[in-house]
């Protein structure tokens, strides 16, 4: 198949020429066929959501486990009621507070939605992006599209066109370029089927955020660090995702004791002929030696460690680096998330550089 690949950027977005592109990329939905677009978050992988047949395909194109339901993309809140059973109060708050946004809700689902879709559960997960070219292309589809992030299945979610192109290319139909996601991780995940509303993926919208909103908010025990052995709620966060073909391992605790310990293992690592990449913060960067080092930027800005991190897990698989070491991000605010998907990328490896112990969890 040969994928078309269309930018649509806010210099063209008026033009004639972009609207005839959004129409036809519409089109293609509509006859179930696949269309990756861009997002505030990561690239999508879209298909008709109502179409139990773009579902198989959207499935197939990423190699992905078929009991790992997909997200429907809305554009507007009336589309919101013909696909689930009701809508609680919670909602509808979190929709005023955070919709168009990188935001998904858990809610029952109707009949409309197929279980394709869904992967079988009873429930729906239901996000309305904040991307014009997006929210356009929604629209031209007929108002629903299921779109998991636009990678294969195991690797880092894209967040630039030509990473979607890499994975995806001579699968599907047609790719929208719309620049760097400006976000860079997927969308906070929130179940609101429960007494008490519950985190199921960290993202820019943080738990602090949702509180604001809701008043008590849960996590999911199964993302946070000590929760390792429990099945997480949202089924696609027990597979091993986001990871790097190099050995990624994240190096925790006081600034110079990590420089020190990365530094150690970099020389370790080097003498066994191996190439080393080191993700380094803006004060740290230039005290590395020996390896590719990347700079996910300053610390007390940690919207842009979010933003880089993808990019940069791909940039090290492009120059073939054998193993990887990271410090470690903030537990708090999206450096929580930033966290969780750099745990994911390294399979849990984290060692603390005052300690030296390495603890190596069992999940995957
Ligand atoms: O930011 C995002 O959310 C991006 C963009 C494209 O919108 N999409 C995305 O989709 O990250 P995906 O498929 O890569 O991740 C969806 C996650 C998976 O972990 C899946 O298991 C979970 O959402 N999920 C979907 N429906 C669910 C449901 N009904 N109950 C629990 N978890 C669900
Ligand atoms: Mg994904």
């Amino acid at each position: 198949m040969n994928t078309e690949i269309f930018k649509i950027t806010d210099e063209n977005r008026n033009t004639k020429a972009a609207e005839e592109t959004i129409e036809k990329a519409g089109k293609i939905l509509q006859n179930g066929g696949l269309v990756a677009f861009p997002t505030e978050t990561v690239y999508g992988l879209g298909g008709d959501a109502l179409n139990p047949e773009s579902s198989r395909k959207i499935y197939a194109a990423k190699g992905r486990p078929s009991d790992n339901p997909l997200i429907v993309h809305i554009c507007r809140w009336e589309d919101l009621p013909p696909i689930v059973k009701e809508i609680p109060e919670t909602a509808r708050r979190l929709a005023d507070a955070f919709w168009p946004g990188p935001l998904t809700m858990i809610l029952e689902k109707s009949d409309r939605v197929p279980k394709e879709t869904t992967g079988g559960l009873s429930t729906v997960a239901v996000r309305m992006p904040n991307d014009k070219t997006a929210l356009s292309l929604i629209r031209e589809a007929g108002g629903y599209i299921a779109a998991p992030s636009a990678n294969l299945s195991g690797r880092p979610s894209p967040t630039l066109a030509k990473y979607v192109q890499e994975d995806l290319g001579g699968r599907i139909e047609m790719i929208l370029d719309g620049g760097q996601a400006c976000i860079g991780l997927e969308s906070t995940i929130v179940d609101l089927t429960e007494d008490v509303p519950m985190i199921l993926r960290p993202g820019y919208i943080t738990r602090e955020m949702l509180s604001g909103v809701l008043g008590e908010v849960k996590v999911d025990r199964a993302i946070l660090p000590e929760g390792s052995d429990i099945a997480p709620k949202a089924p696609g966060m027990k597979y091993r995702h986001y990871a790097p073909r190099a050995e990624l391992t994240i190096i925790a605790g006081e600034e110079s004791a990590v420089v020190r310990r990365i530094n150690e293992l970099v020389r370790e690592a080097e003498e066994k002929g191996l190439c080393c990449g080191v993700i380094a913060t803006e004060k740290t960067a230039e005290r590395y030696r020996g390896a590719l080092v990347k700079n996910a930027g300053d610390r007390e800005q940690e919207e842009m460690a979010a933003k880089e991190l993808y990019r940069i897990l791909r940039e090290f698989d492009e120059e073939a680096v054998d193993v990887i070491y990271s410090e470690a991000f903030a537990e708090s605010g999206i450096g929580q998330a930033v966290m969780n998907r750099l745990l994911k990328a390294a399979g849990h490896r984290i060692e603390n550089a005052e300690m030296m112990q390495k603890r190596k969890c069992k999940k995957l």
